[in-house]
């Protein structure tokens, strides 16, 4: 794992996009597999500048997004598929059918977690994933638990992840209790990935990323048999670093 500590948010969010930017530079058909929270909110800022400022074409990319709430619908403006249509494609000259979210609408959520898992198995494969994590270490919303699950399926969120989440929502009752993910094995299974933790209340997951142990209650951890992995992260999670 390839460790870049930032001073701040801004030169995070910098270093995130220049490395997204060159990924597509060098292959602009890119399979790209994307992240929401409010961690890469900077850098798909920046990446929408470039696009507009002609320095970087997202016509041939083709995304998918790590996860999505369950049930949901594409329209309330707290789906994933709102929040990346806001945030990403609305700004850029991307084909919106070239973009593709787990859908929160489906009326059988295996069935659509297999359909999920072939469509991205069919365009060949991530070729650079992009990650946030959980206060509990949770990347997608692969969860904490004895056990993890490869594939991408449908999950029951943690208190403490409703609970984190709930800063987006009105009240905490109104967080969707479940949603449908990418597995740990699907995003293993990208060519590169690039992890983004920012904010000090992260701190104590990414510690976990500097020993040589796997756990499953940090699934984060897994990420340490990836060859390729890129973590950018900023001062208020770094902190001192692993203790000594
Ligand atoms: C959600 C998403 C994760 C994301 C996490 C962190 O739970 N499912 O993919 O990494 O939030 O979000 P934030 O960046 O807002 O801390």
């Amino acid at each position: 794992m390839r460790v870049i500590v930032c001073e701040n948010y801004e030169e995070l969010s910098a270093q995130a996009a220049k490395i997204m930017a060159s990924q597509i530079i060098l292959k602009p058909n890119s399979i790209l597999g994307l992240a929401t929270g409010s961690t890469p909110v900077g850098m798909y800022n920046r990446l929408a500048e470039m696009n507009q400022n002609g320095d970087l074409d997202f016509s041939k990319v083709i995304t998918f997004n790590l996860d999505e709430y369950y049930p949901i619908e594409k329209t309330n403006c707290q789906s994933y598929r709102y929040f990346m249509n806001e945030n990403l494609f609305s700004k850029i000259n991307i084909d919106i059918n070239n973009t593709h979210v787990p859908n929160g609408e489906a009326a059988d959520p295996m069935v659509e977690c297999a359909r999920y898992e072939r469509a991205i198995a069919d365009c060949g494969g991530i070729d650079l994933q992009l990650l946030g994590i959980g206060q509990n270490g949770h990347i997608g919303f692969n969860e904490p638990g004895e056990t993890l699950s490869s594939v991408t399926h449908i999950t029951d969120l943690t208190e403490n992840t409703i609970k984190a989440n709930s800063r987006f929502f009105d009240k905490i009752e109104d967080v969707p209790k479940k949603a449908l993910t990418m597995g740990i094995g699907s995003i293993l299974k990208a060519k590169k990935i690039l992890l983004l933790v920012s904010g000090q209340n992260k701190h104590d997951a990414l510690m976990d990323l500097f020993t040589p142990e796997i756990k499953t209650n940090n699934p984060a951890t897994l990420l340490k048999v990836h060859p390729d992995v890129i973590l950018i992260c900023d001062r208020a999670a770094y902190g001192d670093g692993p203790a000594k």
